[in-house]
């Protein structure tokens, strides 16, 4: 049977903005993840401590994470000691670490063999769970990498073992490039949940090949209950090239509802908040449930 209750992990203020060719400034990023509070969403991908040579979208991190009232769970996004450390100086107490099951492409998103990156990161977690923070592994190119194809389910579970045996909070398994098949995704997901039963499971879907809203009704008969989502569909990785965005928040809060499956988020008000966002990106916004609540 189906969750009766399901829980969004709005990436938009991270994963959709990190794409954006244009800046967008910090306030008017601000504004638009206050509205995704005012909203409902309770979990959130606030922004990333990186590089800002490698994402200069994501160089306010310190100014977002202060300028956001604390509600919920507010992840960042961390990729070695340097970004661990100052998310936690800046007030973070949920951190998402990531890596790619392959490793051309994490080498071109972390310069990082995919090994070499486990390797790092094995004390860093260590250190963070004892510290009794929030850590959530972020798994990319869990189906296909776009230098190397297809990647094998074992190859996906076998990395996700490593970060469970260590103790991890949540792992968020992902399609970086929007190209699995609901049939993939239920062949994953119902492994995944198997395996890791105690692990909290949150999918997560790029909607290049329009297929994410299949794969996540595919993954909520496996039982996953937690989805990353996008407000208006923007998002992608600069380094997965042929990414496009995020499956739209929007569109699957909707479908869930029509299923009876509540989120606690209000698509009124989600719709305010893309609203707020949209004059300032230039990467499309998803127009359908959109645009039907934006005019009502
Ligand atoms: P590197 O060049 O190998 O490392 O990059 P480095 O240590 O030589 O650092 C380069 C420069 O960055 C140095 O500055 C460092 O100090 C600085 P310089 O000395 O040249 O002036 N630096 C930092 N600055 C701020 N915060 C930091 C930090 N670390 C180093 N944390 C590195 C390695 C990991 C830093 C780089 O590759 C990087 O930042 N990569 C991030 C890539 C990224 O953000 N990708 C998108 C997020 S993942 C994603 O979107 C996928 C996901 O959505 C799931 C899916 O869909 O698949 C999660
Ligand atoms: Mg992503």
């Amino acid at each position: 049977s189906l969750p009766k209750k399901v829980t969004i992990i709005e990436v938009g203020p991270r994963d959709g903005l990190q794409n954006e060719k244009q800046l967008v400034a910090t306030e008017d990023k601000l504004q638009f993840i206050e509205g995704l509070q005012q909203a409902g969403v309770e979990e959130m991908e606030l922004t990333s401590f990186v590089s800002p040579k490698w994402v200069p979208q994501m160089a306010d991190s310190k100014e977002i994470v202060a300028g956001t009232k604390k509600m919920g769970r507010q992840f960042v996004l961390t990729p070695n000691e340097r970004g661990i450390q100052s998310a936690l100086e800046a007030g973070s107490d949920a951190l998402a670490v990531f890596v790619g099951v392959s490793d051309s492409f994490n080498k071109k998103n972390i310069n990082k063999s995919t090994a070499e990156s486990m390797e790092a990161l094995k004390p860093l977690i260590h250190k963070l769970k004892e510290d009794g923070i929030f850590v959530r592994a972020c798994i990319s190119t869990a189906f296909y990498c776009p230098f190397e194809g297809a990647v094998k389910p074992e190859d996906t579970i076998r990395l996700c073992r490593q970060f469970v045996d260590w103790g991890v909070d949540e792992l968020s398994v992902a399609d970086t490039i929007g190209m699995a098949n609901p049939a993939e995704s239920y062949h994953l997901f119902k492994q995944l949940k198997e395996a890791f039963p105690t692990t909290l499971i949150t999918a997560h879907f790029h909607d290049t090949r329009k297929m994410a809203l299949a794969n996540i009704f595919a993954a909520l008969q496996t039982g996953v209950d937690r989805f990353d989502t996008s407000a208006g569909g923007l998002g992608g990785c600069p380094f997965a090239p042929g990414a496009t965005g995020n499956v739209a928040t929007e569109d699957v809060v909707n479908m869930l509802h029509r299923m009876d499956i509540e989120t606690g988020i209000d698509l009124d008000l989600l719709s305010k908040a893309i609203e707020k966002i949209e004059s300032h990106v230039s990467n499309p916004i998803n127009t359908g449930i959109y645009t039907l609540y934006k005019n009502r």
